[in-house]
């Protein structure tokens, strides 16, 4: 598993069909801080030969508007320009380092919001060292993007845009993956410091003026084709999906205890649940929509999961019915699915104590 890098959300799960709002944004702008699941760019900018980049064809091949590799690990959009677009954004706000380089953080900053997020990070910073943005760095970047923004503005008008914006996060897959618990007191030791580090962060945000999260926990990670390749009959492996669910438990109950409106007034939540988001999709692909959920569209080998996806791998032809892109990311229609499943308010609802919607909603 030593080379599982990048991260494994197989986040991959069915809601019912809301229309996205793109039009009026219901929240001033939207920033994004995680892993490979919501990176829109950011890794192409850092050095180094060893990170981990999704800049060639085949990724991007159904980018709207245009073929496109653009960062994002998926044959189009990702989670996070899905979410942007229920928010009324056309996708997600532009990769940090690529605004920098264009002299255009802050316009976007103002307008739109900001993406953090990295491939192959994680809420440690050991985690992948030297390879990617960690979570404690992705902070640090919207400490100064806020620091130039109140240049621009004034730290009032800056205050207020950040208390409405939305802050979606999603990471801690990739740290399980560089860990190998021995024990159930390591695995203990784990969850406990994934949860005091992943609190400090949303702590920090919170001290800047953040106030809305969107947090999407860790999912059936023993469900990629990535990990499927390790059993012969491609089974999921229930080992790691169980750490994977050990540590989404820890997360919402460390979660609601460190962000307790007692603690840290006037901060709200919504944490996704992407393992039952995922159930479905698993059990029942067809009715999903899929006609698979076990192989990479594109790649190689065996379920399309022994060898990347580079311009000299095999692509399916359908590539919607397909929940996972490459042999760890959903396509772009299982990305739409899962966005829309975080906008459902009710019964069916996959997220706790409220929807993305109500989150966005919240004054
Ligand atoms: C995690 O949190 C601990 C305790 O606050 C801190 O000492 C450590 O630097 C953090 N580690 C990482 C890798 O972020
Ligand atoms: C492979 O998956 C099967 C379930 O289909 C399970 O019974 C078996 O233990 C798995 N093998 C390994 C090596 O994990
Ligand atoms: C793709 O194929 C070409 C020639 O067939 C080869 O030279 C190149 O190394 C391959 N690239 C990758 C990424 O496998």
């Amino acid at each position: 598993m030593k080379d599982l890098v990048l991260v494994l959300l197989g986040l991959v799960f069915v809601g019912a069909v809301g229309a996205s709002a793109v039009g009026r944004p219901v929240v001033p702008a939207m920033f994004v801080l995680g892993d490979s699941t919501l990176d829109v760019g950011n890794n192409n900018h850092l050095p180094g030969k060893d990170v981990p980049r999704a800049n060639e064809p085949f990724y991007g091949i159904d980018f709207p508007g245009g073929a496109k590799a653009t960062g994002r690990f998926s044959n189009g959009y990702n989670i996070a320009d899905f979410i942007a677009r229920h928010l009324g954004f056309e996708r997600s706000p532009l990769a940090y380092l690529v605004l920098k380089s264009r002299n255009y953080l802050i316009p976007s900053a103002l307008t739109r919001g900001v993406s953090y997020a990295s491939a192959g990070s994680g809420i440690l910073d050991s985690t992948n060292a030297g390879k990617n943005i960690p979570l404690s760095k992705q902070v640090q970047y919207f400490a100064s993007t806020k620091a130039e923004m109140e240049v621009a503005w004034g730290s009032r008008k800056v205050s207020k845009l950040i208390a409405s914006s939305f802050f979606l996060l999603g990471t801690g897959s990739n740290d399980l993956f560089q860990t190998r618990p021995k024990s159930q007191a390591d695995v203990a030791a784990l969850y406990a410091t994934l949860v005091s580090n992943y609190s400090a962060a949303i702590i920090d945000l919170y001290g800047m003026g953040a106030r809305k999260f969107g947090i999407i926990n860790t999912g059936p990670v023993g469900c990629v084709p990535r990990v499927r390749l390790l059993n012969a009959t491609g089974a999921c492996n229930d080992g790691m999906n169980r750490l994977a669910a050990g540590l989404a438990t820890a997360f919402k109950s460390g979660l609601a205890t460190a962000l307790a409106p007692t603690r840290l007034p006037g901060l709200k939540y919504s944490l996704v649940d992407s393992f039952a988001g995922s159930q479905a999709n698993f059990d029942n692909p067809q009715a999903a929509g899929f006609l698979n959920a076990d192989r990479a569209c594109c790649g190689s080998g065996r379920l399309g999961a022994e060898g990347k996806c580079t311009r000299n791998a095999t692509l399916c032809s359908h590539r919607d019915a397909y929940a996972f892109f490459d042999n760890v990311h959903p396509s772009q229609r299982a990305a739409e699915l899962s966005a829309q499943a975080l906008f459902v308010d009710g019964p069916t609802q996959i997220t706790t104590p409220i929807s993305f919607k109500e989150l966005a909603h919240q004054r």
